[in-house]
């Protein structure tokens, strides 16, 4: 059998450390993907800190990375649209085979997209996992129309103001640029304000520090609109921005959340709060991703989507804990890390 290189968790809570690993051999539905790119998301350093995450993975050595863009090599039973050699970016999974901390790694078919031209391998890998949160979070969590809804999600949404705290995360990132091509306006985010004119550029309309005490929000918010405030995704959602948006929500509004719900919600105050699990198999979401991954490559051709800035770490894979450690220590600032798992380890 052929063997690769891969990043394992060795424990539960244990250490990542670069060791030998199969070739899988694609299922119905899957491509085997030699990966160029894969990159670090806060879920990963959370599989090995939180236990609420690490329930998650069941067998260990464990690998995991979820976001992965490289090139088809093997294709399995029953899959159409895709060749060998074709470049492609797709969201992996908590099996060993499907994880992309490692060199090549299998990626479900339906729920992977072709890399349009002028986009690298660093650029693509920066889209499954957070613009499958966004993506999820507004038109799943929210209800919104999607964009790919005929004659019904461009645009929808003029004059409807949208909150997204966290506009500089890359979740936040994506929600900014889909909510734009969804019409909101005014679009409005917390981040810290160096990023001003770059969020701008992503269509945010007002940003608002993100230093500022939280109980000020409110207040905020209304000198930008006096409108109610009836969607809010929360792409940062510790416990105290969950709270900050449920207490920002008029009566009759919703929120997105993207971690575990700790907010305390008040009976009968009309408000509805909706977790999102951006896992492409997680139960009523497969189709609205599938549909999404289907429109995505087209969006990014047409710049309705941008990738993330990308910070490549040094070392491969072995590169890879330590990009984690400043991920979960916030030191990582309107920035995707990305690791190519072929470099070679010093
Ligand atoms: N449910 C899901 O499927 C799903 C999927 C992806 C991510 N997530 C979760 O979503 C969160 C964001 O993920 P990500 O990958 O987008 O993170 P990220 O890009 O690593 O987030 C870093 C950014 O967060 C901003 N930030 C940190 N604390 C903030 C706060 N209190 N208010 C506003 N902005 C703040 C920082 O902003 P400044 O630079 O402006 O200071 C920084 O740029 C994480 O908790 C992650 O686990 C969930």
């Amino acid at each position: 059998m052929s063997t690769q290189k891969a990043l394992y968790l060795l424990e539960a809570k244990g250490r990542l450390a670069v060791g030998d690993a199969p070739i899988y051999n694609p299922g119905a539905g899957e491509l085997l993907v030699k990966l160029y790119a894969t990159a670090l998301n806060p879920v990963d350093w959370k599989f090995i800190e939180q236990d609420v995450f690490v329930q998650f993975l069941s067998s260990y050595p464990a690998v995991v990375g979820s976001d992965g863009a490289g090139e088809v090599v093997e294709i399995g039973e029953g899959v159409t649209g895709f060749e060998k050699g074709d470049k492609v970016f797709f969201q992996g999974g908590y099996e060993p085979k499907y994880g992309t901390f490692q060199q090549y790694t299998l990626a479900d078919a339906g729920a992977t997209a072709k890399i349009p031209e002028g986009i690298s391998y660093d650029q693509a890998s920066t889209f499954p996992v957070a613009l499958t949160a966004a993506y999820l979070g507004l038109y799943k969590g929210l209800g919104l129309a999607p964009l790919t809804a005929a004659g019904r999600g461009i645009g929808a949404y003029a004059n409807t103001p949208l909150v997204i705290i966290g506009g500089s995360s890359n979740v936040g990132q994506f929600a900014l640029q889909l909510a734009q091509a969804s019409g909101f306006s005014p679009i409005i985010t917390t981040a810290s304000l160096k990023h001003t004119e770059f969020l701008k550029s992503l269509g945010a309309t007002h940003i608002i520090d993100r230093k500022i005490p939280l109980s000020s929000l409110p207040s905020e918010v209304a000198k930008i609109t006096d409108k109610s405030i009836l969607h809010v995704l929360d792409a940062i959602s510790l416990s105290d921005t969950q709270q900050a948006s449920y207490d920002l929500l008029s009566h009759g509004g919703k929120l997105t959340i993207v971690l575990h719900k700790t907010l305390t919600q008040k009976e009968g105050d009309g408000k509805e709060v909706v977790h999102i699990v951006g896992v492409r198999n997680h139960p009523g979401h497969r189709e609205l991703l599938v549909d999404g991954y289907k429109h995505w490559p087209e969006w990014v051709k047409t710049g309705l989507l941008r990738p993330s800035q990308v910070e490549v770490v040094s070392n491969g894979l072995a590169g890879i804990p330590d990009g984690l450690k400043r991920l979960q220590n916030d030191q990582v600032s309107g920035v995707k890390l990305v690791a190519h798992p072929f470099d070679p380890i010093a």
